[in-house]
């Protein structure tokens, strides 16, 4: 085994090449990805992925969640493993890149120290999460957020789809319900590298984002409760209209983030008129919402005047039931100032443009940040576009975070430089 050159570089063609070929599991006509949580065609990549990592040399663990961890030992067997990686997971319409160059690229780093005989001193982790989107199971991030401690397993495991199958069922469906209790693989450190799902990195022509914080998140679950009745004859005033009501909530999460802004975005992503006809008032409306601020007390202030805007509808719309569940709350995340260091010297050290960065959307490495040192690498994406078919990201920035991934996590986990 040999040290480390200052350097060395990750094989360009070949982080392409996995990039390109796992997009083929799930492969949209219009080039994205959809590969939803433990889907048919989750198993595939992760059944590709073990296999390449021990391929790699590494031993793969799975847990009960199905969290992935491929460990390559250290010449330190004492010290802590640094755990880097991402998900492999996609949204219905998703890219080729929202996670998946995270992980691939951690593989990518694996193969670029066995080629180059590289041991570093403390061990290496790959982590592929369970369930980082959040689209098929709520919440997101699940998989890393019972690995920190934030719900228990059992919680998890019972968790449904839209059709009803849980977790629990779904995970052994494709064979990934693993041996290793959630929570028991260590970590010294935690790296995620991802595209940065925004616009600020292209639009400045930097190639890395040193990303040092991450917006704090609400997720709700809400249902409207009023009456069916027929659309040509129920008089307006005697109305118990579900997706009128809804309406007011929607355009209130908009104007609350606006007000609130310029640190605060609030979305309503999901809407399902139950039994919904041309002609039949709504009378049963289930629908998601979200807000995100980076800022503690912003976020707060959005959920505080949502509950007032909750409260006057239900003043003004009596004959309407609304109820709203806060189903997941996550507060702003602050990285590590080591971790964060390491990244920020790794870019300047390969001659990267470079920036702090805030994250605006939500990733593993905030829930892994709060039991341990953590912090994340960006780099741009076309039009900052993301959860969209249509994501894309250039050869040269992957592989530039790839880089700053790889003199990152040497930096953490130690190893002698060549001279
Ligand atoms: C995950 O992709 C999120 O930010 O919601
Ligand atoms: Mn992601
Ligand atoms: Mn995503």
């Amino acid at each position: 085994m040999r040290d480390a050159p200052s350097n060395l570089q990750i094989h360009a063609d070949r982080l392409w090449g996995t990039i390109l070929e796992t997009a083929q599991f799930g492969g949209t006509p219009k080039g994205g990805v959809r590969r939803l949580t433990l889907s048919p065609e989750d198993k595939t990549v992760r059944d590709w992925f073990r296999a390449a990592c021990e391929a790699a040399g590494c031993t793969v663990t799975v847990d009960a969640l199905g969290n992935m961890f491929a460990l390559r030992p250290g010449r330190d067997g004492s010290k802590l493993p640094v755990g880097f990686g991402s998900h492999l997971d996609t949204q219905p319409t998703g890219g080729k890149f929202d996670g998946v160059l995270g992980t691939l690229a951690a593989l990518e780093v694996l193969r670029t120290l066995n080629d180059a005989g590289i041991e570093t001193d403390a061990p290496l982790c790959v982590a592929n999460w369970t369930n980082e989107e959040g689209s098929r199971f709520a919440p997101a991030m699940m998989g890393s957020a019972a690995y920190v401690g934030d719900f228990t397993v059992e919680n998890i495991l019972a968790r449904t789809d839209a059709e009803g199958v849980t977790v629990a069922q779904a995970l052994n469906s494709i064979g990934y319900a693993g041996a290793e209790a959630v929570g028991a693989q260590p970590f010294g450190a935690f790296v995620e590298l991802h595209i940065e799902q925004g616009p600020i990195l292209e639009a400045e022509g930097k190639t890395i984002g040193v990303v040092e914080h991450g917006q704090g998140i609400v997720w709700y679950d809400g249902r409207i409760t009023g009456f069916e009745s027929h659309a040509g004859s129920t008089p307006m005033p005697l109305r118990r209209d579900a997706l009128a009501a809804f309406a007011e909530i929607v355009l209130a999460v908009e104007r609350l983030a606006r007000d609130l802004g310029p640190n605060a975005v609030g979305t309503v992503g999901e809407v399902t008129i139950v039994n919904a006809s041309r002609n039949v008032i709504p009378g049963d409306v289930i629908f998601s919402a979200e807000f995100r601020s980076p800022e503690a007390e912003t976020l707060k202030a959005l959920e505080t005047g949502l509950a007032a805007v909750l409260a006057d509808i239900a003043s003004r719309r009596p004959k309407v039931d609304i109820q709203l569940e806060t189903i997941w709350r996550k507060e702003p995340t602050h990285f590590d100032a080591k971790v964060i260091g390491a990244v920020r010297e790794a870019a300047n050290a390969l001659g990267y443009s470079n920036r702090p960065m805030v994250s605006g959307a939500g990733h593993d490495a905030f829930n892994l940040a709060t039991k341990m040192p953590a912090a994340m690498i960006f780099v741009p994406c076309k039009d900052g576009l993301s959860h969209n078919e249509l994501e894309d990201a250039t050869k040269d920035d992957c592989v530039a975070g790839a880089n700053v991934l790889l003199h990152a996590v040497l930096a953490l986990a130690g190893v002698a430089k060549a001279a």
